[in-house]
């Protein structure tokens, strides 16, 4: 196995995070320097220099995928998992919240209002037709409608009604989506999370235009928002455990002073400058070269060096899984007759007719 001395970052369209990275680890220390990657050929099973590489980009890059799940099998620490990353969802990420008791929104999933290539409706025979009232009475309105594995605000809608919803359901096509409650908030946050242990809490507006996002102040004060703070801070670290990412960023929208879990499925989060500003940016900037430190110092060699979550050692190790705790928000529970009913649902699905604008094969 050749030696792994350097620091590596992969990453896109971004412009001012992966330079500030490779500077700030390079000014650190010098016996791992860093670098953007560089990737000549790919061959199965031969491993790279890189101790570390931060991939920013796999999601857009099916290539840079294997590449990466290829680097991590021959001992090169990838951040995040990219095994772990391929198979994650923000439906199942919002379900291991519920077991972790942190509060998410009330969510069903939908499957997709198109079929997916090459399947017919006898693709579909293990699907009830969908009980529309059962689920409208469930979520309420408003509602947000979004992608189960998105991210960019690609696909989210908020409808306000059933006939909206089902406009916005027209639109969706192949997607598989999430239909869960929205969520009236007093305050919004993102919160980065590195390493499994640095969170940083941003104030954040998602009603602001892109570049006013982050330039918000938190409303909840006093004994309140110190609280507020402790509580999101052990949600982050618990979610983050619970998922297995080193770098991730949770938002919350808070209710009634609660904070409830929004969107924690983003592994390759915004860290550009003029989006999160100056002192977030510094902030993410350091914690990410001190974290890629420290994971280059304590490297094993011939090892996986890959962070895998609490669900995942749980399940190697045989431990039963977490049982469901009761929400201490609006989730989902067990006893929850709408969500039954939900479940025998008959789906709407036309089986005589092809979704629209789908021609099924034979
Ligand atoms: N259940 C909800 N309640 C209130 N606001 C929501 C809800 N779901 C999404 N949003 C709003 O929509 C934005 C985009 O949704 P999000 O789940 O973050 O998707 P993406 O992964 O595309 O960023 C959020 O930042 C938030 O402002
Ligand atoms: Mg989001």
């Amino acid at each position: 196995m050749s030696d792994k001395v350097k620091i590596g970052i992969l990453f896109g369209q971004e412009n001012t995070f992966p330079q500030a990275f490779v500077d700030r680890v390079n000014e650190k220390q010098r016996t791992f320097p860093a670098e953007f990657v560089s990737i000549e050929q790919v061959e199965q099973s031969v491993p790279t220099d890189y101790a570390v590489i931060i991939d920013r980009i796999s999601q857009d890059v099916p290539f840079y995928k294997a590449f990466l799940k290829n680097a991590a099998l021959t001992g090169t620490a990838v951040i995040n998992n990219p095994f772990w990353w391929s198979a994650d969802e923000k439906f199942f990420n919002n379900a291991l919240a519920v077991q972790l008791g942190v509060p998410v929104p009330k969510t069903i999933l939908l499957p997709s209002k198109e079929r997916p290539d090459d399947t017919n409706h006898n693709s579909f025979r293990n699907l009830q037709h969908m009980n529309w009232e059962a689920i409208f009475n469930h979520i309420g309105f408003p509602a947000f409608m979004k992608p189960h594995a998105g991210g960019g605000w690609k696909s989210v809608y908020k409808v306000d009604n059933p006939e909206q919803m089902f406009r916005a359901y027209d639109e969706t096509g192949q997607l598989v989506m999430l239909y869960q409650e929205a969520i009236d908030f007093t305050d919004y946050f993102r919160c980065y999370c590195i390493g499994g242990k640095d969170v940083r809490i941003m104030p954040y507006e998602p009603r602001n235009p892109h570049h006013l996002r982050y330039a918000s102040e938190m409303k909840t004060t006093g004994d309140a928002g110190k609280k507020l703070l402790n509580t999101m801070t052990d949600y982050v670290l618990k979610l983050n455990h619970g998922l297995g990412y080193d770098f991730n960023t949770v938002e919350f929208a808070v209710r009634d002073g609660i904070p409830i879990a929004i969107d924690f499925c983003n592994p390759a989060p915004d860290a550009d400058i003029h989006s999160v500003g100056q002192e977030n940016f510094e902030w993410v900037v350091e914690a990410a070269a001190t974290m890629a430190i420290e994971r280059a110092k304590t490297l094993q060699k011939g090892k996986d060096n890959l962070t895998w979550g609490t669900f995942v050692r749980g399940s190697v190790a045989g431990e039963p899984l977490l049982s469901p705790k009761p929400p201490k928000a609006a989730t989902v529970t067990k006893s929850d007759t709408v969500t039954k009913e939900a479940k025998s649902a008959k789906p709407d699905v036309d089986e005589k007719k092809p979704a629209k604008g789908k021609k099924p094969k034979a």
